[in-house]
């Protein structure tokens, strides 16, 4: 695997990325030997990552603004926002591949900008694509990788390939192989090092459906044995189903840091309620604390309300000789939520971050 010489890694920190390797070779920081000398895996008490005041400026361009992150032990920690956010420089800069502006982030207690390699140890992952040597075999670039990291790594080739499902296709040059069978061979590669945090941006980008879902069950598997997932996402629907905690990221700020759940409690749960008095039922729902109307069509209503509430309104249109035909929950309010804090104005909707 490659890394071409681009304009993000021209003030490098010297940093070889986890698992990307570049044309010019290694530099000294990340050979075996410097990873061995400097020994120990990290703070076993620190988080995974944690970021604070992480500022990325390219001339007058403010890519990351301020961010700040938390990604616990052994969790699946989606990184989402739109195109433009910032989410790939933020993990360029937590991979050690470019140096913040201001701001600090440190993987397991250990700041690659000060520790160089040290920090880097147990931590694999890639931005952006896995770059590999195209005209060499899946398994002759894994093996390339391998005997830079040295130690264990080039034992741990096979158990890799199968956990990616790429063993029958190692032997083949990595030139004619599918965008999903490019991102698996990244994830192969990350293998190499056993991991315990694997950065991963926007694995899934550019899959089709069944390639999606093969991803999300390879995270899924790797974070069961213990290893933390930092991903980053454009679609809220692709972390939905992955992770319990994310960061939304909009023009370089967190908008929201913390549960889904707690999202998703924030956003409320909206019902459509079709009655045998519409205007009617829009007049008893704006009675009851807590429900909201948030649309009115001809024949319907869009209410935002608890269950409870919800149970209430109910009560409350019969009282009021209303019958209700037709009470259905609708899904969308998280992606809507998520939308708002995406688009224009989203900051002042914003629930307080964790
Ligand atoms: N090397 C660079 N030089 C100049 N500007 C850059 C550089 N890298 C990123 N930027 C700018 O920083 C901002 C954030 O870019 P970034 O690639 O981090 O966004 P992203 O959230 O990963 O977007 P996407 O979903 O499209 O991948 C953009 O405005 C981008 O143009
Ligand atoms: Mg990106």
């Amino acid at each position: 695997m490659h890394q071409g010489r681009s304009s993000a890694l021209e003030e490098d920190s010297g940093a070889r990325p986890p698992c990307q390797l570049t044309a010019e070779g290694v530099p000294p920081t990340l050979r075996a030997g410097a990873l061995r000398r400097h020994g120990g895996r990290g703070d076993p008490h620190a988080p995974p990552v944690r970021a604070r005041g992480l500022v990325k400026r390219y001339r007058e361009v403010l890519a990351v603004d301020h961010i700040d992150l938390n990604v616990l032990n052994s969790e699946i920690y989606g990184f989402l926002g739109p195109n433009g956010a910032g989410k790939t420089t933020t993990l360029r800069m937590a991979l050690g591949l470019i140096r913040p502006t201001e701001g600090v982030v440190e993987l397991f207690g250990r700041d690659p900008m000060r520790e160089g390699a040290a920090a880097l140890r147990g931590v694999a992952g890639f931005v952006e694509a896995p770059r590999f040597y195209p005209y060499l075999t899946g398994r002759k670039n894994l093996e390339l990788l391998a005997a830079l990291d040295g130690g264990e790594a080039h034992r741990r080739i096979d158990a890799a390939l199968e956990t990616v499902e790429l063993s029958t296709r190692a032997k083949h040059r990595v030139g004619g192989y599918s965008h999903g069978m490019r991102q698996r061979l990244g994830i192969a590669a990350a293998l190499l090092r056993a991991p315990r945090l694997l950065i991963l941006d926007e694995p899934a980008t550019g899959l089709d459906p069944a390639g999606m879902r093969d991803m999300r069950v390879l995270i899924k598997r790797l974070a069961s044995e213990g290893i933390t997932v930092l991903l980053s996402s454009h679609l809220l629907s692709e972390v939905e189903e992955l992770c319990d905690r994310v960061a939304i990221v909009k023009e370089g700020r967190v908008a929201y840091e913390g549960a889904l759940a707690d999202l998703r409690s924030e956003a409320g749960h909206s019902y459509r309620v079709r009655s045998s008095d519409n205007d009617l039922a829009a007049v008893v729902a704006a009675t009851i604390p807590g429900v909201e109307v948030a649309g009115r069509g001809e024949r319907a209503l869009t209410v935002r309300a608890s269950e409870p509430q919800i149970a209430e309104l109910s009560l409350a249109l019969g009282r009021a000789g209303v019958a209700i035909v037709a009470l259905t929950p609708e899904q969308a309010t998280l992606e809507d939520l998520f939308f708002r804090l995406t688009e224009d104005g989203g900051r002042a909707t914003l629930p307080e971050a964790a």
